[in-house]
C-alpha cells in the first residue's frame, strides 16, 4: 500500500499553501462544492428507488423539461453556498436569473453551475454530472451583480465538475494542473486517484452528434470526414464514442485523448451548449491539462459573456485536432 491516502480536503489545503495570504475561504468554498457533490452523488446512486426519477413538471428558460434530479441538484448546491459567507452571487442553468447573496453576509467569491448536466441519461442510468466555475468577484460590497457572473474564462480561480458515474469522480484545477478524486463511498470522502491529469497526446475519440450532420456546415463536414480518415498520424481511425452527457464525453476524452465537438449547425445557429458554466469551466480544465477549447473560431476562455444562458459552438480536446477543426471551418465557413 505505498500510495499516500489523499482526501480532497488535504489536497485543498496543500494547494492552498501555494498562495501566501490565502485566508482559507477559497478552500472552504471548494469543500461545499464537494459536499454537495456527495449528497448529490447519494441521490443518483438510488436514483430508481426514490422519488427523483422523471420529470419535475416544470420547464427552465432554456425551454427544457426539469427532471426531478435537476431541481434537487439545483437547490442542494443553492441550499450549500447561501448561508456561508463565502459567495456573493450565484448563476445556474437552472434559474433564469443570478442568484445574489442578500440573506447572510455576502462573501468575495462568484459560483456559476450546472447542476446536473445530462439530464436526458438520468432515467435511463447513463453518467451525468455537474459543472462549476469559480470567480472573485468584481463589485466591492453588498450582494453580487449580474457583471460578477459575466467574466471571461481567463478570470476563473477554479473549475472542475463531477461525475456521477460507475464511481462518483471530482476533477478539479485551481491553475496548478487538473487534479481527479474519485469518492469512496464507505468512507463519504473524496480520495486523490488522479493526480496531474495531462491529455494524452495520442487521441482515442471523436465524440459529436452526428445525427445532425445534415445541418452542419461544410468546415464541419470536411473536419469531420478528415477525422475519419487516416490524418496525420499513424493512419489509425479514432472511434466515435458519444453518450450524451457532455462531462461523461469531456472526462472520457481527458483520460484518454479525443475531441469533443458540439458544432454550431443551422437549426441552431450559436450551438447548444451554454457559455458560461459549461463551455468555460471545461475549458480551463481542458488547458490546464494540456489541451483546448474553441468555439471554432477563438479560444472559449477569451469570449466576453454577454448573458447567463447564452449558447457557443464547443471543440474541447487535444489541441492538434482543435485546431484543425479550426482550420476547416476558417477555409470553409466563410
Ligand atoms: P444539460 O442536461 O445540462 O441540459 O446538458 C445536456 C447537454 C450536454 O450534456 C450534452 O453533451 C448535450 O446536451 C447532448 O445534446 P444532444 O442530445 O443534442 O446530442
Ligand atoms: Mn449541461
Ligand atoms: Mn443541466
Amino acid at each position: 500500500m505505498d500510495k499516500q491516502i489523499v482526501t480532497i480536503e488535504r489536497h485543498i489545503v496543500e494547494q492552498e499553501r501555494s498562495y501566501p495570504g490565502a485566508t482559507g475561504v477559497f478552500s472552504n468554498l471548494l469543500y461545499d462544492v464537494a459536499l454537495a457533490a456527495k449528497i448529490i452523488a447519494r441521490e443518483t446512486t438510488r436514483a430508481g428507488l426514490v422519488n427523483v426519477l422523471g420529470r419535475a413538471g416544470s420547464v427552465n428558460i432554456q425551454g427544457e423539461e426539469q427532471m426531478k434530479l435537476d431541481v434537487f441538484a439545483n437547490e442542494t448546491i443553492i441550499r450549500m453556498n447561501s448561508f456561508t459567507g463565502r459567495l456573493a452571487v450565484m448563476a445556474s442553468e437552472e434559474n433564469d436569473d443570478i442568484i445574489p447573496i442578500t440573506d447572510y453576509e455576502p462573501g468575495k467569491y462568484v459560483l456559476v453551475f450546472d447542476p446536473l448536466d445530462g439530464s436526458s441519461n438520468i432515467d435511463v442510468n447513463v453518467s451525468i454530472g455537474t459543472i462549476f466555475g469559480i470567480y472573485r468577484r468584481l463589485s466591492d460590497a453588498g450582494p453580487g451583480t449580474l457583471a460578477d457572473c459575466l467574466q471571461k474564462g481567463r478570470d476563473l480561480v477554479a473549475a472542475g465538475y463531477v461525475i456521477y458515474g460507475s464511481s462518483t469522480m471530482m476533477v478539479y484545477t485551481t491553475g496548478q494542473g487538473v487534479h481527479g478524486f474519485t469518492l469512496d463511498p464507505s468512507l463519504g470522502e473524496f480520495l486523490l486517484s488522479h493526480p496531474d491529469i495531462r491529455v494524452p497526446s495520442k487521441p482515442l475519440y471523436y465524440s459529436v452528434n452526428q445525427g445532425n450532420e445534415p445541418y452542419w456546415s461544410e468546415g464541419v463536414r470536411r473536419f469531420t470526414h478528415w477525422l475519419l480518415g487516416p490524418r496525420d498520424g499513424d493512419g489509425k481511425p479514432l472511434s466515435g464514442r458519444y453518450i450524451g452527457s457532455l462531462v461523461a464525453d469531456f472526462h472520457r476524452n481527458l483520460l484518454r485523448g479525443g475531441i469533443f465537438y458540439y458544432p454550431a449547425d443551422s437549426k441552431r445557429p450559436s450551438g447548444k451548449l451554454r457559455l458560461l458554466y459549461e463551455a468555460i469551466p471545461l475549458a480551463f480544465i481542458a488547458e490546464q491539462a494540456g489541451g483546448y477549447a474553441s468555439d471554432g473560431r477563438r479560444n472559449i476562455l477569451d469570449i466576453q459573456p454577454e448573458t447567463l444562458h447564452q449558447r457557443t459552438p464547443l471543440f474541447i480536446g487535444n489541441r492538434d485536432l482543435v485546431e484543425k477543426a479550426e482550420e476547416f471551418i476558417a477555409q470553409y465557413d466563410k
